[in-house]
């Protein structure tokens, strides 16, 4: 396996919380997590490979090779166990690691994301994109992907919020964009690894996500063995960027109750 470095955005001390991207993000996603949780816990945000400043490097697409991006990440800041989440396809990435690596792992956070495989029609749908956007550019992520991302009430309300998550569409390579969708197409059914967490794990839903509705989390939660569930109100699939105080408020919540203490306020 190639040895590739993540790019890597921190803030804050203590607690180390890994939080992984969404497709077809980057680390910039996290931004308000950076700003609002850095007096709770470090918030670490790598950019997985081929997005933001990580380069793509010579592996097959395999979320597994995602996974073990991070957890070389953890090795070199000196990170023997951390909290590990992630959104949409950082969850998956989360889900690996939890699979490979599942003593690196102190807690879990799982956002609009599902624990099941693709169906054929789903693989091949990405396998379509992937060729597109080799082919022709990122712009067919904004016309199919981009509307799929944010809810109802963002669309409709909060153009400055659509408009950034635009920006942040467009800024995909389209390498990193067509590797992502084959590691995606290709991973595995999760809810093994879940039913074996010996972790709390928090499990977030934007309530207006159409890509990994509310009855996914559930499945999820059911699934594991200490699981507790936060619906975020007037947030599509992006419950992070979309609702970032309501997101961060339940995230130092869950690290209040990691630590042991009671959850910190605000
Ligand atoms: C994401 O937001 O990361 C994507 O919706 C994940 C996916 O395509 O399954």
């Amino acid at each position: 396996m190639d040895s590739v470095h993540l790019y890597t955005r921190s803030a804050g001390e203590g607690l180390p919380v890994v939080l992984l991207h969404a497709f077809p993000l980057s680390s910039a996603m996290w931004l308000a997590q950076r700003e609002g949780l850095a007096t709770t816990c470090k918030v670490i945000t790598p950019d997985l490979r081929g997005f933001g400043g990580s380069v793509l490097g010579e592996d097959e697409p395999s979320l597994d090779v995602m996974a073990d991006d991070v957890v070389r990440l953890l090795d070199r800041e000196g990170i023997e166990r951390g909290v590990v989440g992630g959104l949409s396809m950082g969850g998956y990435v989360t889900m690996a690691l939890c699979r490979r690596h599942p003593d690196r792992v102190l807690g879990v956070i799982l956002a609009d994301t599902k624990a099941d495989a693709d169906q054929e029609a789903a693989r091949s749908n990405r396998e379509r994109i992937a060729a597109t956007v080799l082919d022709s550019g990122s712009s067919v992520l904004v016309e199919e992907v981009l509307p799929g991302l944010l809810g109802q009430t963002t669309v409709q309300r909060r153009a400055m919020v659509f408009g950034r998550v635009r920006g942040l569409v467009q800024a995909a390579p389209p390498g990193a964009v067509a590797w992502a969708q084959r590691a995606m197409a290709g991973r595995r059914d999760s809810f093994d690894t879940l039913r074996a967490l010996k972790v709390p794990v928090l499990v977030i839903v934007g309530e207006e996500d159409e890509i990994s509705p509310r009855a996914d989390a559930e499945a999820m939660v059911e699934a594991v063995p200490d699981g507790r569930l936060a619906v975020i109100e007037k947030a599509g699939h992006l419950s992070a960027i979309e609702q970032p105080e309501a997101f961060n408020r339940v995230v130092a919540g869950f690290i209040g109750e990691l630590a042991g203490g009671s959850p910190p306020r605000g």
